[in-house]
Order: C-alpha cells, then sequence, then structure tokens
C-alpha cells in the first residue's frame, strides 16, 4: 500500500451520509467536515427525532438532513456511507448503502459473521462498488515503520510474533449481546495490524475462545490463539492473548508486542521513553519511535477510501481483503472450538 492519497484533484468532493449517530459517529462527523475532498451530506441513525437521538446531533450537525435510514435519503445528492452504525448492525447497513449505490467505507468489524461479510464482497463487485472496512490501526506511525522494516530486513527475518491484550471493558449494551466480543470488537484490531505489517494470512492454528468468570459479553469475552501465519517474507507463528474481562492492569489499545527478528527483538511496549517501539538487545534497547497518534487517525483510512473511489484502484483494507481478518477475529470457529 503506497501512495495511499494522490496528487489533490479538482474532482468535486465526495458526498458522504454518516450512517450511525453514536459515540464513534460522533468523531467521524468532525473527521468527514474537516478532510479534504469530502463533504458531510447527511446523517442517518434510527434513533433520530426519538428521545434516545444522542445530544451531539442537533448541535453539531442539525443543520444537515438528517433521517432514520437510507431509504430517506434517496433524493440527496450522496456519492458514499461512511458507516459507524454498532457492529450488530453493520452487515444491514452496508447492505442498504450498496443497494442505493453508495461506496462505502465500514468501521471495524466489518460485519459479525463472514457469511455476511462475503455477502457483501459480492454485493459491491456486483454494483461496481468501492467497499473498504476502515482498520485505522494499520495506519498508525509504529505500523508504518514496522512495515518498512520487515521490508528492509534491516534486523534480519520475522522468526516470531506475540502480542497480548487485556482491559476491564464495561462493554455497549450492543456489545453485551455479542458473541465473539473480545475477536471482533478488539482482536480484530492486532490481527489486522500483523496481517497488513507482514502482508501475510493465517493458513492455520489453534484458538480458544473462552468466558472469564463474570464476563458481561454473551460469549468470547477472552481469547488465547496462535496463529500460523504465511506471507511474502515467509512463515512465522503469531501468539494471541486477549481479554476483555481482565483484572491485570490494562495494555495500551494497540497491544504490547514481541517480534523476534533474527538479529534484535522489537518490542511494542513502555520502556523509558514512553509507549513505543524499541529494538533491543539482551543487553540494551534503542528507542525507535512512538506507536501511535495523537488522535486515532480515522482520516487516513478516509483519504484512502477517496482516492481509491477516484482512481478506481482496489482499497488496501478492501472488504474483499478484510476476509482474512474476519476469519482471524471469529478464529476459534476457523482454526479451534470456541465456546
Ligand atoms: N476503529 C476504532 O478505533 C473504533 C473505536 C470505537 C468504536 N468502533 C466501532 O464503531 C462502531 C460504533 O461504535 P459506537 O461506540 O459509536 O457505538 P454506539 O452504540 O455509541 O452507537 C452506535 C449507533 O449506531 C446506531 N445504529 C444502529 N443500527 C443502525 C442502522 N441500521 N443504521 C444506522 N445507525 C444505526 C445506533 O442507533 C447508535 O446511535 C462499532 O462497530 C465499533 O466497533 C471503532
Amino acid at each position: 500500500m503506497e501512495a495511499m492519497v494522490s496528487e489533490a484533484s479538482n474532482a468535486a468532493p465526495l458526498r458522504v451520509a454518516l450512517v450511525g449517530a453514536g459515540g464513534l459517529g460522533r468523531g467521524w462527523a468532525k473527521v468527514i467536515s474537516n478532510q479534504q475532498g469530502a463533504e458531510l451530506g447527511a446523517v442517518v441513525d434510527p434513533l433520530i427525532g426519538s428521545e434516545r437521538q444522542a445530544e451531539w446531533i442537533v448541535e453539531e450537525v442539525g443543520h444537515l438532513p438528517l433521517a432514520t435510514d437510507l431509504e430517506a435519503t434517496l433524493e440527496m445528492d450522496i456519492d458514499a456511507a461512511v458507516v459507524t452504525a454498532f457492529s450488530i448492525a453493520h452487515h444491514v447497513a452496508v447492505k442498504a448503502a450498496l443497494e442505493r449505490g453508495l461506496h462505502v467505507l465500514v468501521e471495524k468489524p466489518f460485519t459479525v459473521t463472514l457469511q455476511e461479510a462475503e455477502e457483501l464482497v459480492s454485493l459491491a463487485a456486483d454494483k461496481g462498488l468501492t467497499l473498504m472496512v476502515s482498520q485505522n490501526y494499520r495506519y498508525f506511525p509504529g505500523a508504518s515503520l514496522l512495515r518498512e522494516i520487515v521490508r528492509d530486513e534491516r534486523y534480519g527475518s520475522i522468526a516470531s510474533v506475540f502480542c497480548e491484550f487485556c482491559l476491564d471493558w464495561p462493554g455497549k449494551p450492543y456489545q453485551h449481546g455479542m458473541q465473539h466480543a473480545m475477536g471482533l470488537e478488539m482482536a480484530v484490531h492486532h490481527f489486522d495490524m500483523c496481517r497488513a505489517i507482514f502482508d501475510a494470512e493465517a493458513t492455520g492454528g489453534y484458538a480458544r475462545e473462552w468466558q472469564p468468570a463474570g464476563s458481561q459479553y454473551a460469549g468470547g469475552g477472552a481469547i488465547e490463539a496462535v496463529f500460523e501465519m504465511e506471507g511474502s517474507r515467509g512463515t512465522f507463528p503469531f501468539t494471541y492473548s486477549g481479554s476483555l474481562v481482565s483484572k491485570a492492569p490494562r495494555t495500551p489499545w494497540p497491544g504490547r508486542w514481541r517480534f523476534e527478528f533474527d538479529r534484535k527483538t522489537i518490542l511494542l511496549d513502555t520502556l523509558e521513553n514512553g509507549y513505543g517501539l524499541y529494538a533491543c538487545q539482551v543487553e540494551e534497547h534503542e528507542w525507535l519511535g512512538r506507536y501511535d497518534g495523537d488522535t486515532m487517525l480515522f482520516n487516513l483510512p478516509l483519504a484512502h477510501f477517496i482516492d481509491s473511489i477516484r482512481t478506481g484502484k482496489e482499497p488496501w483494507s478492501s472488504g474483499r481483503d478484510n476476509l482474512g481478518t474476519m476469519r482471524m477475529a471469529l478464529a476459534a470457529e476457523f482454526f479451534g472450538k470456541g465456546r
């Protein structure tokens, strides 16, 4: 994924409908409004006009057309949808947008089943529309630096990768009813990061989902997995441990990682310079740089989405590409037994 954004063009701005006006939708409304090449044209959420409509809507986007579903926008001049509905509604919202003839950028997780995701990929292909999943963690500066390190082999080849994530997350109401809560809501970021950094796919392995005592989720509050990753730079095991119901001190959102290269180990951890990348040998380590940014960098996937529509090129994290991330997020179904 080079040239994320091509030269500034004179094309008319992409008119975007924001579909899902909850907590994250609020942030996305600002990102779309501030994005060169895009314009927020409408806001859609079934709660609009009800007592449960989010408070920020009136003040921040009240001047725009507001609708409870995409059908009500049929007469409006809209080119694309950014879907920030809660995860269990992604399939229905993306399908409606594609059927309305809109290009779609959907928040992670793409959908909550692989079958739903596959259906949307083929619908977008049939309609000739761009379908991209916003996997913003791919765009963190540290992930880009790791991609460079993998490509130029400055520390040799990758031998093994380990990632740990834990948090005592109260969960949103929609998350409480979810199966595969850890996989779909959180591990999906880490799995996608690993695929993107190494241009690799999980081709086998073992995964076990489990429910820590007192889990507030319907299923899969925690995951343990060992994936066999296969990519252009070779094969390596990726060991993952993640929990949304952990009593341990929390890890940062992108997780705590150990990348074992032939000549050095890279840690993504909190050492003397704070949370970031460190190239380590047994006796010493060197600060390589900060991993994440001040914001969650949603502007970068959006810029790439706009560029993909303009150039007609498949996005880096297209719906099709994301099927590999979905298989890992639903790991217990594909690589082992879940419960
Ligand atoms: N990339 C990230 O870093 C990141 C961070 C947080 C959340 N997310 C994702 O963003 C999504 C939204 O999360 P949230 O925290 O804003 O949830 P939320 O519960 O605060 O808001 C979700 C909104 O979606 C609306 N909705 C439900 N069905 C809809 C439909 N069919 N069409 C339009 N809107 C619909 C709800 O009415 C609600 O207003 C989730 O999928 C979540 O996984 C991503």
